[in-house]
């Protein structure tokens, strides 16, 4: 056998070790499936991304968002405060990035928010001289801010959250927030009106929290049908879906889901956890000289969760779950508030500084039992 030969014989071998070794890799890649497949007959599945996991020069995280996740939403970067920190000077940086990297996995991209009372300059509401500002001039300023972020990513963020907790709860109506102070009822119609303008192809939808509230619900519906009659593009809600493990009761939640349906919008769960931490309400009237009893009290679990606790968390994920894929058809989207229970908010909210367990991956992105019994409830 010449040399020539032998090298094409030997080439060729390495060609089909190759190839057979490609089509392994990619049927255990397919075996590797995530939460979106697993739920890929009923609803897409979220979570929301910090600008750290997208910065960081390790990629574990993200390679294993791309597996888990269809649908991603920016935890903080698109928020006004962030990506618009004064008049004129916009920070794209982090709200691009966050973009970039759902566009190259093709996922759903969320963007969160256009119009809140939290996370706003307070010069937003104010003139050069720091005086309240006028209507006029504030509605300018939505207009302009609604018409230059969603213009940026036309095309290619999917759904907007374009009001974000604007109503109260217990039949109070309007949240008393500066854009209500000083622009009226209007300005939520006003802000879903720019943003379809904006972008005529977007998924519009008004997020809170509590959704099961029956005086929100109420209120909510009311504005939809006021909504719809005069076509105010509205097309889904948002439910937050910040809970624990009693709260809220899972009756009225079925109820808000099914109030929202049958007014034809799609239901979003929109930054689900569960957190198991005492709640400091619980706690109100201790005195001062307690303090540090209530703070040990309110943050038990620093050396890790007891099993007790995490079978609670489980059954009442597994409840949960059960009852949106109950109404899968009224349900477009399930998203977790963040990946793993280190970068979760809740270690810092309702109280700062403690150590919570709300999300389906540990501190170390190692899946939780909880993830297992979650991604049982789906149908691969
Ligand atoms: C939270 C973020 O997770 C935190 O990092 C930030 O410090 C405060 O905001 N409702 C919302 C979210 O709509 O934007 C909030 O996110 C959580 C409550």
């Amino acid at each position: 056998m010449s040399i020539s030969r032998r090298r094409f014989t030997s080439l060729t071998a390495a060609a089909i070790a190759a190839m057979t070794f490609q089509s392994r890799a990619i049927q255990a890649a397919a075996r590797e499936t995530g939460l979106k497949d697993a739920f890929k007959d009923d609803f897409l599945i979220g979570t929301a991304i910090n600008k750290w996991t997208l910065e960081r020069e390790d990629s574990t995280q993200r390679d294993l968002i791309a597996r888990e996740f269809n649908s991603i939403t920016a935890e903080n970067c698109m928020k006004w405060m962030e990506i618009h920190p004064e008049e004129d000077r916009w920070n794209w940086g982090p709200a691009d990035q966050f973009v970039e990297f759902g566009t190259k996995h093709g996922m759903h991209i969320v963007g969160h928010t256009l119009v809140w009372h939290s996370q706003v300059p307070r010069t937003v509401f104010q003139d050069e001289n720091g005086n309240p500002i006028s209507k006029e001039r504030l509605e300018a300023r939505m207009q302009h801010h609604i018409a230059t972020v969603v213009d940026r990513y036309r095309g290619k963020i999917a759904i907007w959250d374009v009001v974000n907790e604007a109503i109260e709860e217990d039949e109070k109506g309007w949240r008393q927030s500066p854009w209500f102070k000083i622009l009226g009822p209007t300005f939520m119609e006003r802000a879903f009106q720019l943003a379809h303008e904006a972008d005529p192809k977007a998924h519009l939808i008004y997020n809170d929290y509590n959704e099961h509230n029956p005086g929100r619900r109420n209120f909510l519906v009311e504005r939809i049908r006021d909504y719809k009659r005069r076509g105010i593009p509205i097309h889904g809600v948002g439910f937050q879906g910040h809970i624990g493990l009693d709260y809220p009761d899972l009756r009225e939640y079925e109820d808000s889901i099914e109030a929202i349906a049958a007014e034809g919008l799609a239901v979003h769960v929109t930054e689900l956890e569960v957190d198991v931490l005492p709640r400091p309400s619980s706690f109100t009237g201790a005195e001062i000289s307690a303090v540090q009893q209530y703070a040990d009290k309110l943050n038990p679990y620093v050396d890790g969760l007891p099993k007790e606790v995490e079978q609670e968390q489980i059954d009442r994920y597994k409840r949960f779950f059960e009852l949106l894929l109950k109404h899968r058809e009224k349900i477009q989207r399930v998203t977790f508030w963040g990946m793993h229970d280190g970068e979760s908010w809740k270690n810092n909210f309702p109280v700062r500084g403690r150590t919570n367990y709300p999300l389906l991956f540990d501190r170390k992105l190692n899946k939780k039992p909880v993830y297992h019994a979650v991604a049982g409830l789906g149908r691969t």
